[in-house]
């Protein structure tokens, strides 16, 4: 947080504020994978009010603002200096004709569940995604079944002076789990999915989910993919072909069922992974002369 900027100064500015809010926060609280330091300032809006109010007093004071969705996410062992906004309270869904608005605090597998129960498909391939739907649209989430910027129809952002936009998709470019939007917090979007019978939706969702239960470590701490699959090719499948499942650097673990996950094996901390991110690309940068990007987004401050 900048030098000019006191708790206390914070605190008196953001009164009124009816969300959760702490400080110090420790964010391997907030992330899948459970590492991360602390957020100076960490906040919960209740409601659109809320979260103008944090904008705008963080805009006046230069304090930098992050959205967690925290599942395909590193927070470094220094934490984020800053606000970190969660927004678990932004959980509408409301069904529009064959197109369906939700919040972008929505869990994936729920606006999936949502989505089928209304008969409307589109979202089948995202059962395989963990996360919010804020998340999986900032990062164009997918699979190799579908992305998120196959159904977008607009997202609506709200800017750091708190006015709301709601922007159509062509405006908005997206790439391969890469996305470039206007500034501001991804309060919800429009999805436009297709009228279906529910047994043929729920069967897809449901092959979805057996394949992801049968092939990645669920029942562990996680960041989902780590790496991007390279052009043609897996990222998974590589790692795997080099004899690299299973390496460790503390309690960070390559995962011995599907080798573009990392697991924490109860301490791990950011530079842990970070290390064993570092050894994996080296190995797949020398024995297959191939340059791993990351999927996962690093953020904060060493510890
Ligand atoms: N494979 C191996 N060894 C491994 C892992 C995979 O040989 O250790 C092989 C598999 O046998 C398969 C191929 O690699 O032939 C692809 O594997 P998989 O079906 O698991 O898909 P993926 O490309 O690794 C993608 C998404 C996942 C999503 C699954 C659902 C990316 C980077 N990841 O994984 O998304 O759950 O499809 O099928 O596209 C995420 O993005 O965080 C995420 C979890």
């Amino acid at each position: 947080m900048p030098q000019q900027i006191q708790t206390g100064e914070l605190q008196a500015a953001l009164a009124g504020f009816r969300g959760e809010i702490s400080w110090a926060e420790p964010l391997c609280r907030h992330t899948s994978i459970r590492v991360g330091g602390p957020a100076d300032v960490f906040v919960v809006p209740a409601d659109l009010e809320d979260l103008r109010r944090v904008l705008r007093v963080s805009a006046q004071y230069g304090v930098a603002v992050l959205p967690l969705g925290g599942s395909n996410l590193i927070v470094r062992d220094g934490g984020i200096r800053g606000v970190v906004v969660r927004l678990s309270h932004f959980q509408d869904m409301t069904v529009q004709g064959s197109g369906l608005y939700a919040g972008a605090g929505v869990a994936m597998p729920r606006l999936a569940q949502a989505a089928m129960q209304a008969g409307l498909a589109g979202l089948e391939f995202s059962c395989g995604i963990p996360g919010t739907l804020g998340g999986a649209i900032a990062m164009n989430a997918g699979t190799r079944d579908g992305e998120m910027a196959d159904i977008i129809e607009s997202v609506t952002i709200m800017d750091a002076r708190g006015d709301i936009r709601e922007c159509p998709r062509s405006v908005l470019q997206f790439g391969y789990r890469y996305s470039c939007l206007p500034p501001g917090i991804i309060l919800g979007a429009r999805l436009k999915l297709d009228p279906a019978p529910r047994a043929e939706i729920e069967a897809r969702m449901a092959r979805s989910l057996t394949h992801r239960r049968k092939t990645q470590p669920l029942h562990l701490p996680n960041a989902g993919s780590i790496f991007k699959n390279p052009p043609g090719r897996s990222a998974g499948a590589l790692i795997e072909r080099l004899g690299l499942k299973g390496l460790r650097v503390g309690d960070a673990e390559l995962s011995a069922q599907h080798a573009n996950f990392i697991v924490n094996r109860g301490r791990a901390t950011a530079r842990d992974i970070l290390e064993l991110i570092r050894r994996i690309q080296e190995t797949v940068r020398e024995h297959a002369g191939i340059e791993l990007e990351l999927e996962v987004r690093v953020v904060g401050e060493d510890g």
